[in-house]
């Protein structure tokens, strides 16, 4: 089985091309079950998560072109003109959650959608009630039957007002895109305001929908019948961005994130100058630099947007494993994410663990040791720990890490780390 196999010490010097933002891209890619018309994708990250979603979506009855040349295409092209399927089996469900996403969509367009209920896995239980519940509220029939979504609205979606209990970003992504096509005017309230959602949005309304107030938490959408042909970019991985700067900060170094953008990232940028990282902002790029030899410790909580993102809580603490104080994280939006943890105490962190607290005391030195992945985020934060720790570091179950960052292994070795998949 591959590893990937770290020697730290490396401070990192160069550029990196950031790449277009995964979750933005798998529920663009959703959007093409909305129309018969063609739509065309460009900036998708080539990863495994994104081709799973065309392999999905290609068992609809979708025709995809640049599927068979994932690697190299520019752009993706969809076009759902007829939908031969409308069941989204456990196989493909267990594989990436995110299948769930396509409910939504197919439901309104054919009123009809079976999707295996996805179940918890490990950062925590992760049900689908929310998403359910708005359906049902936009006149879906669902039943859950063997372990299957069975959704229906024979005479179609009605619009109607949402008040979500709890800020979700897949209940929105759903809600939304349903929405589109529903007969009528609906209102989400105590929507998600993530800044994929918002790329969501904007990709809809170059398809026609009407849709107001994205990046607020009440978003209101007037139902059509039609969309049209697009061409569409995906936005910047801010994931992304926040997981390489979180590698200046520990391994230090300069580096230039092109493509990064400010304004989605303020309350991050705030968090890497408190830990002792500068940025500096350039028309199409971020160039961040760590301050002194050590790193402040901070006290913090993962919230959704425009809060601290729990997809970057992981690599923040393999930060603060070397920072010269105490810090307090605060997991708020799963129960189990903090199954780094153990893997970083093996490198020689002091992390204790209660319930949703990680309180992490900074070490003079991490060790090299044989690490495992054991989901996307905390995979790489065992990246970023490697690329301080003394000796070599070497990360197994590293398919995790290709469902969410394309290139890793070739952007860190091109600022300078020794790194490499063995
Ligand atoms: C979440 C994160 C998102 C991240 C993604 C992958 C938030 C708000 N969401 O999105 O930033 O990119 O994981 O790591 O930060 N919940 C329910 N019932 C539901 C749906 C959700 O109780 O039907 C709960 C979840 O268990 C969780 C919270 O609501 O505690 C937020 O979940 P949600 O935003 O839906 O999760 P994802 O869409 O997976």
């Amino acid at each position: 089985m591959e590893k990937i196999s770290i020697q730290g010490g490396n401070p990192l010097f160069g550029k990196v091309e950031i790449s277009g933002s995964k979750n933005s891209s798998l529920s663009i890619l959703a959007t093409c079950l909305l129309t018969d018309k063609k739509i065309s994708i460009s900036n998708v990250p080539k990863l495994t998560d994104t081709f799973f979603f065309l392999e999905l979506l290609s068992s609809f009855g979708v025709e995809i072109k640049g599927l068979n040349d994932f690697k190299n295409a520019k752009k993706i092209v969809l076009n759902a003109k007829n939908i031969t399927n409308n069941k989204a089996p456990y196989n493909l469900v267990k594989k990436m959650r995110a299948s769930i996403l396509v409910l939504g969509p197919l439901l309104a367009r054919t009123g009809k959608a079976t999707v295996s209920l996805p179940g918890g896995c490990l950062i925590g239980s992760r049900p689908v009630d929310i998403h359910l519940e708005a359906l049902k509220k936009l006149g879906a029939n669902i039943s859950i039957e063997k372990g299957y979504i069975h959704a229906e609205a024979q005479n179609g979606l009605k619009g109607n007002k949402i008040i979500f209990p709890k800020v979700s970003v897949g209940a929105t992504v759903n809600t939304l895109m349903a929405a589109v096509l529903a007969k009528g005017n609906t209102e989400i309230y105590n929507a998600a305001k993530e800044p994929e959602i918002e790329d969501l949005g904007n990709c809809l309304k170059s398809m026609g929908a009407k849709i107001e107030g994205l990046g607020t938490n009440r978003i209101l959408i007037e139902g059509i019948t039609k969309l049209k042909e697009i061409n569409y970019e995906v936005m910047f991985d801010r994931i992304e961005v926040g997981t390489y700067a979180l590698a200046v900060a520990i391994a230090g170094g300069e580096i230039e994130l092109l493509g990064a953008k400010k304004k989605v990232l303020n309350f991050f940028l705030n968090v890497l100058e408190t830990i002792g990282v500068k940025y500096v902002i350039t028309e199409n790029s971020i160039i961040f630099k760590r301050n002194s030899n050590s790193l402040n410790p901070i006290d913090i909580t993962t919230e959704p947007y425009p809060g601290f993102p729990t997809d970057l809580q992981a690599q923040l603490m393999a930060a603060m494993t070397v920072s010269n104080g105490t810090s307090v994280i605060t997991e708020n939006i799963f129960e189990n994410r903090f199954m780094h943890a153990p893997e970083l105490m093996r490198m020689g962190a002091k992390i204790k663990l209660k319930g949703n607290l990680a309180i992490i005391e900074g070490v003079k030195k991490l060790k090299g040791a044989e690490v495992m992945a054991t989901d996307l985020r905390a995979s790489v934060s065992l990246v970023l720990a490697g690329l301080v720790a003394d000796g070599i570091t070497n990360i197994n179950r590293i398919y995790h890490i290709d469902r969410g960052y394309q290139n890793i292994v070739e952007k860190l070795k091109a600022c300078g780390a020794n790194i490499n998949r063995v």
